[in-house]
């Protein structure tokens, strides 16, 4: 017998059940599914619709069932969703008195505040995660970062910096997906509760007294808007995947540089595999698996984008596909964000290799002559015919005599030598946002003061 019998004749089908249920997902969030109906019952014996015994007998029941769920008692996939689980349970417990709970709310609101409920806690949770991944970052870039390495655009060797500089650019797009995800809780924390189907109730209910009761910063004014919105779904998901594509590209890193043709790094045992048959593997799986996870997260975006396209208010059952959509993004998301900590935190940075005479080192010739007053297009050709020349040759550009240095231009005098030590070249960067230790440091000072 379902909730709704007074109109039926007979019951769904068992596919149509099995089709139909949204229990098995909805189970993740039983704790706020009973927080929602405390704060309702708590608020409708305030302003009179239940009596003071109602109230507490309704709470004492929902307390009972939060310790059966708690337990690990299992509803039936026929009571089609948590909350109906839910009340079914009170009702066993303390009887016809369970039947006044949902007086002036509907399930549509329920699930609305259940959602949110849950999100605001996960998007806490995955704060803390990303805060935990940031301060990995710069403690590794502030300890063991002063190390000369290449650094790359086209994945071509371009300019020396210090890998500290490196490490910190990651830690600033997590910076930044920080913001996104208190920015994103601020629209997650309004209340839908009392908004019941979508056109509100003609009870005297006080939607404020659920909403602080629940902790939200306030209610959706619209009841039509509280049961069908999304948006605060389908934008914290897409602070997962923004987050979740940031983690792929430091994973991607991982990757390549514990690669022995870029030897920058070891993963420690704890986050590394074998292979079954070649003896010599140290595979990097944990970053591989995080590279591919953001795949997942990408397509619940665009899972829920799609579900809400076109979709006519208020709430239609297509809703209720936003939640395996939804957990799975924030629970990957959170998992790769704590395995990529694991990673980084136990890495092993290997000393960076000889860029003594590098060719990455042209720009310190073209820059040199700038500094003399020769107009840099015209330095970057001569640095250019220098780089040929040596490639030329087989020689690096710290092998060029004095005399080759003048005959490729006048203002090329021996102090060029000073400026292409590669430590001297990544020093010499001290514009603000550059790659000398000076410049690492202040950032290193900024993310630690929560500029991360
Ligand atoms: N199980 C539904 C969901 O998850 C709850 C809301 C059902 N409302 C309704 N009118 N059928 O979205």
């Amino acid at each position: 017998m379902s909730l709704w019998d007074g109109r039926f004749a007979g019951e769904p089908s068992a596919l149509m059940r099995e089709f139909g249920e949204s229990l098995s997902t909805d189970l993740q969030m039983w704790a706020e599914d009973l927080a929602g109906s405390t704060a309702h019952a708590t608020m409708l014996e305030a302003v009179g619709l239940l009596t003071a015994e109602e109230g507490a007998a309704i709470r004492d029941g929902l307390r009972a069932v939060g310790a059966d769920l708690a337990a690990g008692w299992q509803p039936d996939i026929s009571d089609e969703d948590i909350h109906m689980a839910v009340e079914r349970r009170l009702h066993e417990h303390i009887g016809s008195a369970a039947g006044k709970l949902h007086t002036a709310r509907s399930r549509n609101d329920q699930v609305a505040t259940d959602v949110r409920l849950w999100l605001r806690t996960r998007l806490d949770h995955l704060d803390a995660a990303v805060a935990a991944l940031i301060s990995a970052l710069v403690s590794r870039a502030e300890r063991d970062g002063r190390v000369l390495v290449p650094g790359y655009t086209h994945l071509q060797r371009g300019q020396p910096i210090w890998l500290a500089h490196q490490l910190l650019a990651h830690a600033w797009s997590l910076a930044r997906d920080r913001e996104r995800i208190a920015d994103a809780r601020r629209r997650v924390n309004r209340s839908p509760l009392g908004a019941a189907a979508m056109a509100g109730t003609p009870h005297p209910i006080d939607r404020q007294h659920t909403a602080t009761l629940l902790d939200f910063d306030g209610v959706i004014e619209n009841a039509m808007d509280a049961v069908s919105a999304r948006d605060h779904v389908i934008e914290a998901v897409s602070v997962c995947a923004i987050c979740a594509s940031h983690l792929s590209r430091l994973a991607e890193e991982l990757i390549i540089g514990s690669s022995r043709e870029f030897s920058r790094l070891r993963l420690s045992d704890d986050w590394s595999t074998g292979s079954s048959i070649m003896p010599q593997k140290r595979n990097p799986d944990a970053a591989e698996l995080v590279r591919g996870k953001t795949g997942r997260v990408t397509g619940a975006l665009v899972t829920l984008l799609t579900l809400v396209k076109a979709l006519p208010l208020a709430y239609n059952r297509d809703l209720q596909e936003d939640r395996p959509a939804l957990f799975d993004a924030v629970s990957t998301t959170l998992a790769c964000v704590r395995v990529l900590t694991g990673c980084v935190e136990s890495m092993t940075i290997l000393p960076g290799p000889n860029l003594e005479g590098d060719a990455l080192l042209a720009t310190e010739i073209a820059d040199f002559l700038a500094t003399a007053g020769v107009p840099f297009r015209h330095a970057h050709r001569v640095s250019g015919r220098l780089v040929a020349d040596c490639e030329a040759r087989g020689i690096g550009l710290h092998q060029l005599t004095d005399a080759e240095f003048a005959a490729a231009h006048t203002a090329l005098t021996p102090e060029v030598r000073e400026w292409l030590r590669p430590e001297s070249a990544a020093e010499r960067r001290t514009s603000r946002g550059g790659t000398a230790w000076s410049e690492v440091l202040r950032q290193v000072a900024l993310l630690r003061s929560d500029g991360g």
